[in-house]
């Protein structure tokens, strides 16, 4: 099963995201920390080279049990606060000693955050074909006040399909954005699996 889930495109829709996490909670953390997880240490310390305050609160959006909010909590990250649609994923990141705040909210109604505040999104491991499509960058940029960072991830299922850079590129042609860092490099180096990191500045 380990392969099987890591290696396929998470073909999962909007309506079945939470149904694919629930099953897959009890086993995500052990199977991506045995192939090498790498792309949350990545980000974070991508993240933190354009943070000035460490305790800036950061919204760990799509937490799951929390390996991506241990990996900013490394880079020195003191307030976090972790927003998932799965329960069973955040029931996992609840045992650990990571975040602030912890809230589960449903996919279709979207998180319960006010726009236009937040100084530091992060959504490691999360954007993807399917249930997180491009679109989903439009509400971390209306989440975010002026010159607000957004740190993201993108898998390599996700680079073999163009419109998600594309909708990255309109933000940074437009320009609603600048391009801050961009790195491509492991992410489940003992499935072959790599990733793009990117760090966006809100105009
Ligand atoms: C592959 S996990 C990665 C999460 C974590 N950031 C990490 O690096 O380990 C993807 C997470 O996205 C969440 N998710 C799926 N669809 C979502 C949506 N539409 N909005 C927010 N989170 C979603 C899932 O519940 C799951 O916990």
């Amino acid at each position: 099963m380990a392969d099987n889930v890591l290696n396929r495109e998470y073909d999962h829709g909007r309506d079945d995201a939470r149904d694919f996490y629930r099953k897959w909670s009890e086993t995500y953390d052990s199977e991506v920390s045995s192939n090498g997880y790498a792309t949350p240490k990545r980000c974070a310390k991508a993240l933190s080279k354009f943070v000035s305050e460490f305790n800036t609160p950061v919204l760990d959006y799509a937490c799951s049990p929390g390996l991506s909010g241990e990996a900013l909590r490394e880079e020195g990250f003191t307030t976090l606060n972790g927003y998932d649609i799965s329960k069973e994923m955040q029931a996992l990141a609840d045992e650990k000693p990571i975040y602030s705040v912890l809230k589960c909210f449903n996919p279709d109604e979207g998180p319960e955050i006010a726009t236009g505040i937040l100084h530091a999104i992060s959504a490691i491991g999360v954007i993807n074909v399917g249930a997180v499509p491009p679109s989903s960058n439009d509400l971390m940029f209306d989440l975010l006040a002026p010159a607000g960072l957004f740190a993201f991830t993108f898998n390599g299922h996700v680079l073999a399909n163009p419109t998600f850079e594309a909708k990255v590129k309109q933000y940074t042609v437009s320009p609603r954005a600048e391009l801050l860092f961009m790195e491509y490099s492991n992410n489940l180096p003992a499935a072959g699996l790599k990733s793009n990191v990117d760090a966006l500045k809100k105009a």
